[in-house]
């Protein structure tokens, strides 16, 4: 991914001050993606993988994580640092 490049994010509020951004790409042919409330997982809209909220791949044919991005919340401002993605052992840690 370059500086240049469109990235279109997709973003989850999973509590009152607690976010989950991820590339909304899927790894696999780069379609877009959704978020499943009853499964609580990121699905592709081709329907062939699903991804955890730490971007771990649960299914299909993905063979890459999506990538995940640190955030801060600042009063009411969310700011997404898209220079960093976040390793899956931080976000576990942020959830407990
Ligand atoms: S593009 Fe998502 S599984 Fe193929």
């Amino acid at each position: 991914m370059n500086d240049e490049e469109n990235i279109c994010l997709i973003i989850v509020r999973t509590d009152e001050n607690q976010f989950v951004v991820a590339h909304n790409e899927c790894p696999h042919r780069e379609k877009a993606l959704g978020y499943s409330h009853s499964s609580g997982s990121f699905l592709c809209v081709s329907g062939k993988s699903e991804f955890g909220l730490d971007g771990s791949v649960l299914k299909g044919k993905a063979e890459k994580p999506l990538h995940v991005y640190k955030w801060e919340l600042e009063q009411d401002r969310l700011t997404i640092n898209l220079r960093s993605t976040m390793p899956v052992n931080e976000i576990t840690a942020m959830r407990e």
